[in-house]
């Protein structure tokens, strides 16, 4: 499941030991496991029969060495921002393995996108069409172009990770899309590159998979019937992971059911994986400051991992040593001024005051939607590979924070 095991009651991430990457870096502090993200991009990649692209969505863990390892192993990468590319280009990524998507870019973006030579410009509305064919003009070029539709799906996850429903903000709905395919394509400044779609995130069953190909089988085959081509069909991501008692979906498992469903179809196959590559990937380790009732207060908050608050996502929560202690039943809560401040409503746990324990699950979505909520400065994020470890982002200071407040 997670890459963070006891080893005679030692919480190791692979060969190094948890307090001892605390004790160095101090807490709150995010801990990766090199390997398991380079196995898991591997099993991605080597799942798929076809040709195709396993575009890692930067947005679930967007630290540039995290980058440069997916980029090393032949991952391409999901984006949403022109911060998210730059930082691609920081890793040194070539815009010609990026697809950018997202609901509501800005002029600037698309520009510095097309301008980048972006591989495709996956877009979610007619107005954002229109934008982009406007920019492209203006820049005398040929924007490639993906469109994302919505095939109408709903899911089994909690309903802000939910996006393929009709009511939901993403994409162009099926029949509106196949309407404009034409005009799209005779628009000398479009190049109709793909079609894509992305239906939520933690699905936990091949069958979601499955419906959300057929839609895109339906509309490949207009696009055929239209004597159009283009050259890839995007599925997204959206991979479970096992948080405490959830189903993992293995790639290849996603992979098969999508190629099934796509068996006649020559255009690459691409996926956006973000959260099962990096999700268990990653922890967050934490100290316990006091004890007090029921209560564990540690000295990580909301603004380090959001998502219990957010989401009422449950992660799993272990001591980082264990000793010959009894367990308790602890609620664990940060310390911010708020009573949703709390990574776990109930824990079984040995820790004391002063003792560390570890959120595991917190690769994903973790350090990234991590914020300064309560001038809180931002955890460091340290990569181990085998016995070794590095740091790859330093703690913030409060300096960091204060800075584009004074001389202005
Ligand atoms: N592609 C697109 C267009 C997306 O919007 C997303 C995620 C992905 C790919 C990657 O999905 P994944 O493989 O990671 O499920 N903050 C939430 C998750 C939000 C997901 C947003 N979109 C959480 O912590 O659960």
């Amino acid at each position: 499941m997670s890459s963070f095991s006891h080893e005679n009651g030692i919480l190791c991430c692979e060969n190094v030991s948890i307090a001892e990457i605390a004790d160095k870096f101090g807490s709150p502090v995010y801990v990766y496991s090199e390997n398991h993200i380079r196995s898991k991009a591997r099993d991605y990649l080597t799942s798929l029969s076809k040709p195709g692209m396993i575009c890692f969505s930067v947005k679930a863990l967007s630290n540039i060495h995290i980058l440069k390892i997916l980029a090393d192993e032949g991952c391409c990468f999901d984006v949403v921002s022109a911060g998210e590319m730059q930082r691609c280009f920081a890793a040194g990524i070539d815009a010609g393995k990026l697809i950018f998507s997202g609901v509501g870019k800005s002029e600037q973006e698309i520009a510095f996108a097309i301008k980048s030579g972006i591989f495709s410009i996956n877009a979610e509305s007619f107005s954002e069409i229109e934008r982009i064919s406007k920019i492209a003009a203006e820049l005398d070029t040929v924007a490639p172009l993906g469109i994302r539709i919505n095939p109408d799906i709903s899911i089994a996850s909690h309903e802000y990770i939910q996006t393929g429903k009709k009511e939901d903000k993403f994409g162009i709905n099926t029949e509106d899309a196949l309407s404009k395919l034409k005009e799209i394509s005779n628009n000398p400044h479009l190049e109709l590159k793909g079609i894509a779609c992305h239906i939520g995130s933690q699905i936990s069953d091949t069958a979601y998979f499955k419906e959300a190909a057929k839609s895109m089988l339906r509309v490949i085959s207009e696009i055929d019937a239209l004597d159009l081509t283009c050259s890839f069909i995007d599925m997204g991501g959206g991979g479970a992971i096992n948080y405490i008692n959830e189903k993992e979906m293995a790639p290849k498992d996603i992979i098969e059911a999508i190629e099934d469903v796509l068996k006649e179809r020559n255009e690459l196959l691409v996926l956006e994986p973000g959260r099962s590559i990096v999700g268990n990937a990653g922890a967050l380790i934490t100290k316990v400051e006091y004890l007090k009732s029921s209560f564990a207060i540690v000295d990580a908050g909301m603004n380090d991992l959001i998502r219990p608050a957010l989401y009422k996502a449950e992660h799993k929560i272990v001591d980082v040593n264990l000793s010959l202690k009894e367990n308790k039943t602890l609620k664990v809560v940060g310390p911010i001024c708020e009573s949703g401040d709390y990574l776990s409503q109930e824990s079984q746990l040995q820790a004391d005051e002063g003792d560390y324990i570890a959120v595991l699950g917190a690769g994903a979505y973790g350090s990234v939607m991590s914020s300064n909520y309560n001038s809180r400065t931002r955890a460091p994020e340290i990569l181990v590979n085998g016995d070794n470890y590095r740091l790859i982002r330093k703690r913030e200071s409060v300096a960091d924070l204060i800075n584009p407040e004074i001389n202005l």
